[in-house]
């Protein structure tokens, strides 16, 4: 669906003011979903059985996840929808808030680079690495043309497939040598674990034959070193304090792995959220990503934030694997909703389109974290999430709101057991005496 930059502008003005039943119409009036999509919604989304039996076993129900739509996104010039499914208070909103940021200081620019997804076939023991590496060598070519005529032909045909064949040799720490046979594959718009797996199961066979040595397993990687996705935000005119603020927040999670791990968390609080709505496999990209993140020994920050005295430049590069074909993402009901509301119509466009919202979702927190610190905007979207903790009905909540409100201006901090008191509070002073 083509998504009017003019039209999903008007989509943003005030959208978190408005309700439910209006989020919904706006939603519905500017053609992004349609009455079937919206009755879907209000019923409470997926609700058949049969289809939660055809993804896993022993199912017993369904474990429901807000899903939202993060507003403001211009990505590489085009408006963006962003679906999010998450359980976190704030994410939604600070990625919003962010995003509003960029639009009025700023772009957000992404890129692909490199399309070949990695299978490894094992060998844990070779007699001669050289000479196995060598045979491998040799019929390269038809290894590569067999794995495609036999198994990822349907790729090929949409202009990917398997492109390289490459051999490592592992110390085994024994005095002897593991050989580990890895497959570069073009998934186009699938993750491709399923094809990738096939290929490499498939190649067991003719690389025994070929070697004399003996493949003792075959599974893809998640450290996808040849397929990254980067994205980048450039932000002009902003305060200078402010970007050297955000830069000194940078160098502090490329230097320390304490600080790295909870930086590339709020990364991951942008990214997984879309995964999750679209469908896809987010422990694969968590994988991945913290991989990634420690490729040269040290576990490091994936993004990286820079004032050039002018400018803050923040860059985001990691694996991001996805797909919009096969899988759940094609047949899960609110996944093709989701997709439907983002637009994007490759894989490549949804992996871009979630490291920028990463790298966003990053930018949000450093400059909370830096300046105003993470409580106040973060308990103030949470006091709603303690007034339900609380006990306090329909009616009590927005007296309770203002209570903690208050408390929270006052002592900067704020629990479910000052909720708790507040509610008791409440109550006694609105019993009749
Ligand atoms: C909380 O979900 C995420 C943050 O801890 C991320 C960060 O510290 O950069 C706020």
């Amino acid at each position: 669906m083509a998504q009017n930059s003019r039209e999903l502008a008007s989509l943003f003005q005030g959208f978190s003011k408005l309700n439910l039943s209006e989020r919904l119409a706006r939603l519905q009036n500017l053609g992004l979903l349609n009455s079937e999509d919206l009755d879907f919604l209000k019923k409470g989304g997926m609700r058949d059985f049969s289809l939660g039996e055809k993804f896993i076993e022993n199912v017993i129900g369904y474990f429901q996840m807000p899903m939202g739509i993060a507003t403001n996104f211009r990505i590489d010039g085009r408006d963006y929808v962003i679906p999010m499914a998450v359980e976190e208070t704030s994410i939604v909103a600070a990625a919003s808030k962010t995003a509003k940021w960029i639009r009025e200081k700023g772009e957000i620019q992404t890129e692909l680079v490199g399309h070949e997804i990695i299978g490894q076939i094992q060998c844990a023991k070779v007699k001669n690495f050289a000479q196995f590496q060598t045979q491998l060598m040799a019929q390269k070519t038809y290894l590569i043309d067999l794995a495609n005529r036999e198994v990822a032909f349907g790729l090929v045909k949409r202009g990917g497939g398997v492109t390289q064949l490459e051999v490592r040799e592992i110390d085994r720490g024994d005095g002897s040598s593991m050989a580990v046979v890895h497959i570069m594959m073009n998934p186009c718009d699938a993750m491709g674990a399923n094809i990738i797996n096939q290929v490499c199961e498939f190649l067991k066979e003719p690389i025994e034959q070929l070697t004399g040595e003996k493949v003792t397993m075959c599974i893809l990687s998640n450290l996808v070193d040849t397929r990254i996705t980067k994205a980048r935000v450039i932000l002009s005119d902003i305060p200078a304090d402010l970007g050297m603020k955000i830069a000194e927040a940078s160098l502090f999670a490329q230097r320390d792995p304490y600080r790295a791990a909870t930086n590339n968390k709020g990364v991951l609080n942008g990214i997984d959220p879309i995964l999750i709505a679209t469908g896809n496999d987010w422990r694969a990209v968590e994988a991945g990503i913290h991989a990634f993140a420690c490729r040269d020994g040290a576990y490091r920050s994936i993004t990286k934030w820079e004032w050039t005295g002018k400018q803050l430049i923040g860059e985001f590069a990691a694996p991001l694997i996805v797909g919009i074909v096969g899988g759940v993402t094609t047949l899960h009901p609110t996944a093709k909703l989701a997709m439907k509301l983002l637009g994007a119509t490759s894989a490549e466009e949804l992996s871009r389109v979630a490291a920028a919202v990463g790298l966003v979702q990053n930018l949000g927190a450093l400059r909370a974290l830096t300046t105003e610190g993470i409580i106040e905007g973060h308990m103030k979207l949470h006091i709603k999430n303690l007034t339900l903790g609380a006990g306090a009905h329909e009616k009590e909540i927005p007296l309770l709101i203002k209570k903690l409100e208050e408390i929270l201006a006052l002592r900067k901090r704020i629990s479910l057991s000052n909720a708790v008191d507040a509610l008791k509070e409440l109550r006694s002073s609105n019993s009749p005496p």
